[in-house]
């Protein structure tokens, strides 16, 4: 088998290591224009080029769970993509997540303040039955990050495509089930795929429908959200506050308004990384089960945009 690494803003020396330590048995090098056909791939964001140049592929792995940036590309239909399926991104978003919602619902960052200001004071603890936390998107993370919000004893609602059903979690689907689903909202967490289905899906319309003291967190992807929109919410007081770890330009520009916004939280897109190790034993499992013959998980359906 000939593996190629291709990334955009990665260095590809440490993957190619890693890789060809992990599968002896393979030829593995970076991609560079020109450089022999292969008929496997690693990559992130690759250029149009990598995918016109290397027609021999057999499968395109991507070393992330969103596929977005590679289906904007002009990809044969008949090549198979694969993305990270976990691989150690779920305990990651779930902890993210559940900071994010604590943070918010115990004001850990009043609390803060006050200290920081030498002041030894209380608030009223909030009510828990009040904080409905709504996760949009039930797949590897979100189902992982509904399931551990349950830990914390949240109301916890789920919304996704198809039907689903998880114990103790109020489950919704389906464009019809959209309304429901925000109405019995406070907190609503994002974690779909960004597809031409799910772009913009965090606007005027879709938040305010939230309870009122509404909560954001969005850890899925920028063009997800309509960030007028929210700025707009947020400043009649429709809706408390937001935590974004992306952005619809990353990094985000140093004179955007939600650096300063004293209701959001920014991260740098760090709420679940990839993970080396986890992620190579993934991949070069998933190669050799292909080469078996067998069948593997984290396929995308180019159609559907995920
Ligand atoms: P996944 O397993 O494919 O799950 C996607 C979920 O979204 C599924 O439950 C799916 O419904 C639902 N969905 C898709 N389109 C929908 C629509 N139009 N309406 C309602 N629900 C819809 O993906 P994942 O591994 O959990 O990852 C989710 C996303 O997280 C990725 O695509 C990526 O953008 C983002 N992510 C961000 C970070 C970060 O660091 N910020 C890290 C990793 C991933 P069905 O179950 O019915 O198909
Ligand atoms: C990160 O954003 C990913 O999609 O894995």
């Amino acid at each position: 088998m000939k593996i190629t690494i291709c990334f955009a803003s990665l260095p590809p020396e440490p993957w190619v290591q890693a890789v060809q330590q992990a599968f002896p048995a393979a030829e593995v090098y970076a991609w560079t224009p020109g450089a022999p056909q292969a008929d496997h791939a690693i990559v992130w964001a690759p250029p149009q080029q990598f995918i016109d140049e290397q027609s021999g592929l057999q499968a395109l792995f991507n070393i992330g769970a969103g596929v977005d940036a590679l289906l904007q590309l002009k990809l044969p239909p008949s090549l198979k993509v694969v993305r990270l399926d976990d691989a150690g991104m779920s305990v990651q978003m779930a902890e993210f997540v559940c900071h994010a919602v604590i943070r918010h619902f115990r004001e850990f960052d009043g609390y803060d303040a006050d200290t920081q200001a030498g002041k030894w004071s209380y608030r009223k603890p909030q009510n828990r039955a009040d904080f409905t936390v709504g996760v949009m998107g039930l797949g590897v993370l979100g189902e992982r990050v509904a399931k551990a919000l349950q830990v914390f004893e949240f109301p916890v609602n789920g919304y996704s495509r198809s039907a689903k059903n998880f114990p103790g979690i109020r489950c919704f689907n389906g464009a019809q089930g959209l309304p429901e689903f925000l109405a019995a909202t406070r907190v609503l967490v994002n974690l779909m795929p960004l597809t031409p289905e799910t772009e913009n899906i965090l606007n005027h319309a879709t938040l305010s429908q939230l309870q009122k003291g509404g909560y954001l967190i969005n850890v899925a992807r920028g063009k997800h959200l309509v960030e007028e929109d929210l700025i707009t919410l947020m400043d009649s007081g429709h809706l408390a506050g937001a935590t974004l770890d992306v952005f619809r330009t990353e990094p985000l520009p140093a004179d955007h308004p939600f650096w300063q916004h004293p209701k959001i939280t920014v991260t740098p897109h760090t709420s679940a990384r990839t993970l080396r190790e986890e992620s190579i034993a993934q991949i070069v499992g998933k190669m050799q089960a292909l080469q078996r013959g067998d069948a593997i998980n984290g396929v995308v359906d180019h159609q559907r945009g995920y």
